[in-house]
């Protein structure tokens, strides 16, 4: 099979490729595609050698490194060595703790308009109702546009140019073409804009792309260009919005299937609703593999991985192993009491990753899922509109087939 046929293969088949291989590779093991080698690395205390210790003998896997590039460019997500450091550095910032307290805010304002707009009784999805709410969100977050408006557009634009992305996963290697090549001049033309005019005026706004664009590198006195904000502002609009989308999507259907818990949310409040968000990303994490390619040869635990391996840490096989999480099925918060939390074997639960590319979003990913959670159950409990089982559609991000139908009711 031609490598590029392999590729295919095993990305449009993401997840059931991994259920295989996870059965069969215990600790740490090889399976040949064609003339593609997969290494799965299977227990967490293997985990640090590839994401840390030889960290410098990896490179991302190829869906990120080719197939996303004209979408994110060098961006955080895409680019590798010392250019991905310095740009670590200097986006950082923007992403930290003191700055949570006005994101907090937009979250909260965004999150509460949602809920006067629902109605008891109704039925929705509530995935794409959490897409439109944390694109919202990062829209004023990392631009200060609102919806609807120019968010909207740019919104639907990333869209178009994403799903573009997720298909070249299924026919590799083309350039784009048609819908999204337009989407994406349009999209780069007005982020474009929106950066030319804010060089233009100066000042801090609040949001992130004042961060990035007043960024300077303490060790070299660098600052980002158009190109390189652009790249950053297109990677943390991207991966900031749909993951956490979806972390919140399942927190609901988790909570729709357990009722019990509705209760508790609302009268704990922010402490438990993080309980909330990270069992739901333990049960269905939005990234459910971390995958990189070896750069030279090297070995993981003493096994043997060559040049050009793709090396797989799937956070669905260890967040669902029992031999770290006991009844690894069953929805139960209370595995994130601190005490408890405490007790998970380091690197068996890693939805954001680990090392020196641990998710920078990570935080505003916990903020913003706790506070829709939080607003959202101090006035609406949801049931399951549909009988019908979760299935999943496994592209970049793990997204449910067909959304997850809600009926909404309004607490009295
Ligand atoms: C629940 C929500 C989220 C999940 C599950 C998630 C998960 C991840 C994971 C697993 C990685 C590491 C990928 C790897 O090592 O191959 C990552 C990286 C990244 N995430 Fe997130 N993420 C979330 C939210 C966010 C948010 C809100 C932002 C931005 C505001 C963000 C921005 C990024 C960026 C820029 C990287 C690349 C970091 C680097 O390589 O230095 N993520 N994320």
């Amino acid at each position: 099979m031609s490598l590029i046929r392999t590729l295919r293969a095993l990305f449009s088949d993401r997840l059931s490729v991994i259920e295989r291989l996870g059965a069969e590779i215990p600790r740490i093991g090889r399976a040949d595609f064609g003339r593609l080698s997969v290494v799965l690395v299977n227990v967490p205390e293997l985990v640090p050698e590839v994401l840390i210790e030889r960290a410098e003998d990896f490179v991302k896997g190829p869906v990120l490194r080719v197939i996303s590039r004209p979408v994110f460019g060098d961006g955080l997500l895409t680019s590798e060595g010392e250019l991905h450091r310095q740009r670590r550095r200097l986006v950082a910032p923007a992403l930290a703790h003191q700055r949570m307290v006005h994101y907090a805010e937009v979250m909260e304002q965004h999150t509460s308009a949602l809920a006067d707009s629902w109605r008891d009784g109704n039925s929705l999805d509530i995935v794409e109702a959490m897409m439109g709410l944390t694109l919202g969100i990062v829209c004023r977050t990392l631009f200060d546009v609102d919806v609807p408006g120019e968010a909207a557009d740019i919104g639907h634009d990333i869209m178009t140019a994403q799903s573009y992305a997720m298909r070249q996963i299924r026919v590799p290697f083309r350039l784009p073409q048609g819908k999204a090549r337009a989407a994406l001049g349009r999209l780069n033309d007005r982020i474009y804009g929106i950066i030319r005019e804010r060089r233009a005026s100066g000042g801090d706004r609040g949001d992130l792309l004042s961060m990035l664009l007043l960024a300077r590198d303490e060790e070299t006195g660098m600052q980002m260009d158009d190109v390189a904000v652009r790249d950053e502002a297109m990677t943390l609009f991207l991966a900031g919005h749909e993951t956490t989308a979806l972390a919140t999507g399942y927190s609901w259907y988790l909570l729709a299937q357990h009722p019990e818990y509705f209760e508790r949310l609302r009268a704990e409040g922010l402490p438990f609703a993080l309980q909330i968000m990270k069992e739901s990303l333990r049960l269905f994490p939005p990234a459910y593999a971390i995958a990189r390619t070896a750069v030279r040869d090297t070995a993981i635990g003493g096994f043997p991985i060559r040049e050009g391996d793709l090396v797989f840490i799937a956070q669905w096989l260890l967040h669902r192993d029992p031999r770290y999480f006991e009844e690894p099925m069953r929805f139960d918060p209370d595995r994130f009491l601190p005490e408890r939390e405490a007790q998970i074997p380091r690197y068996a639960y890693l939805p954001f990753g680990g090392g020196r590319r641990i998710c920078i979003g990570n935080h505003f990913a916990l903020t913003e899922g706790q506070i829709i959670l939080n607003t959202i159950a101090q006035r609406f409990r949801m049931e399951p509109a549909s009988r019908r089982p979760l299935r999943f559609e496994p592209l970049i991000t793990l997204r449910p087939r067909g959304g997850i139908p809600v009926r909404l009711h309004e607490n009295k």
